[in-house]
């Protein structure tokens, strides 16, 4: 896989770069104004597009926010982010009118070396997360003619198989960025021959999300500790009654299974905490998951099981914690995660946080982000490489030239 800086020694000067990034950021719009609070994936896109730059590159920004419906909607628009690039990187940040057209092609016709424009939401074309090739490809050939150059650093979206993912590369000389090549050279090493003892603390509100990615580790892994929403799934397997908390019916037998299969290594919590409604002021009652009462609903995990996840995540040299242990965002069901993102960190050897949320976590708990040997940018990108799939936006890059 041909790097950017690969490409920089050939020479960019002039060049006109596609850089598609993650930038898909957390938003907070209850003020009515569209507030950026987590701007970690714009900072992890500043290495690529600073290296880009300070070359000579234009440097085309590609981009999602969310899941708009494949048509214009403010509600997505990228505008908050090229602020913030902006601000970043100390140099305006024009964001195009549109994705691919009249405002794109201006946008990128007013670069002079060295300089930088947002294109619009990528997802305002329907045609981006197509699964008709020839309608991907139609926008790819748009995207293609407004560029040299295809840079792929979006991690978070490696495993789509978009227009401005996939098939642009197809199109044009391309190359991994600084950021896709800094996670597959960690994530590798999970994959690879991991120091032992090598455990996996799994969180997030859905079993059957993660079900693949289970089935796919506990081979590899000394232990994965589940906590998480996903844990009153495996509870109930082992026969607790889990009151009003999350449930997926259909997968009890599943857990079931995993749990006579691998029991020795899946560690479940021993206690959670619960509350009647998933409100800030909630009252919380700290019980044994023997007992969770009818009519509350388990929102975190209880300082016992952080107490059991601590111990063993003591004694392990390669970690990979995804997914919130808890709803953290609400001050009662905080200290789940807190407490573990603190285990996590205080690994000696290899810790690595996958993710959005946990990655979040991180920060929005005003953790130390140097605490981890690395904080991934993708959550289903990074569960997808571990399952082993191949990933359509890494497989494209891998071809050679375009
Ligand atoms: C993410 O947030 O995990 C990536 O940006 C991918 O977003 P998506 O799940 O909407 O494709």
């Amino acid at each position: 896989m041909r790097t950017v800086d690969e490409l920089i020694a050939e020479g960019v000067r002039g060049k006109r770069v596609f850089l598609r990034a993650d930038l898909n950021v957390p938003l907070d719009d209850t003020t009515g104004e569209r507030i950026i609070t987590d701007d970690g994936r714009i900072r992890a896109s500043l290495p690529t597009l600073q290296a880009l730059r300070d070359a000579g590159a234009r440097v085309v920004v590609a981009a999602h926010l969310g899941r708009p419906k494949g048509a214009p909607d403010d509600r997505y628009s990228l505008a908050p982010v090229a602020a913030r690039l902006a601000e970043l990187l100390e140099v305006p940040v024009p964001l195009a009118a549109d994705t691919a057209g009249p405002g794109a092609q201006a946008a990128v016709a007013a670069l002079s070396d060295g300089d930088v424009c947002l294109l619009e939401n990528v997802r305002f074309e329907a045609a981006e997360t197509s699964k008709d090739d020839d309608a991907r490809g139609a926008l790819a050939d748009r995207f293609a003619a407004l560029a040299d150059l295809f840079v792929d650093d979006a991690f978070g979206a490696v495993h789509r198989r978009h227009a401005s993912v996939y098939d642009v590369a197809t199109r044009l000389p391309h190359a991994a960025g600084r950021l896709v090549a800094r996670e597959l050279e960690v994530l590798t090493r999970l994959t690879g021959e991991p120091e032992r003892p090598y455990v996996v603390v799994l969180g997030g509100s859905k079993v059957s999300d993660k079900l693949a990615v289970i089935e796919s580790l506990l081979p590899t892994v000394d232990k994965l500790l589940v906590g998480g929403g996903m844990c009153f799934t495996f509870l109930a397997a082992q026969g607790h009654g889990v009151g009003d908390s999350l449930l997926e019916a259909d997968q009890v037998d599943t857990c079931r299974r995993l749990l006579a299969d691998a029991g020795d290594k899946i560690v479940l919590p021993v206690d959670v905490v619960c509350a009647e409604a998933l409100v800030a002021d909630a009252q919380v009652k700290v019980v044994p998951v023997q007992s969770i009462p009818d009519g509350l609903k388990g929102l975190d995990v209880g300082p016992h099981t952080v107490e059991l996840f601590a111990g063993h995540l003591a004694d392990a040299h390669t970690v990979f914690w995804n997914g919130p242990m808890g709803v953290f965002e609400l001050a009662p069901f905080t200290h789940g995660t807190r407490g573990v993102a603190q285990a996590v960190a205080a690994v000696v050897g290899l810790s690595v946080v996958g993710g959005g949320d946990s990655a979040a976590a991180v920060r929005q708990l005003g953790l130390d982000e140097d605490a981890y040997g690395h904080i991934s940018t993708g959550g289903g990108a990074s569960l997808e490489f571990l399952e082993g799939r191949e990933l359509p936006g890494l497989a494209v890059l891998a071809d050679g030239a375009a």
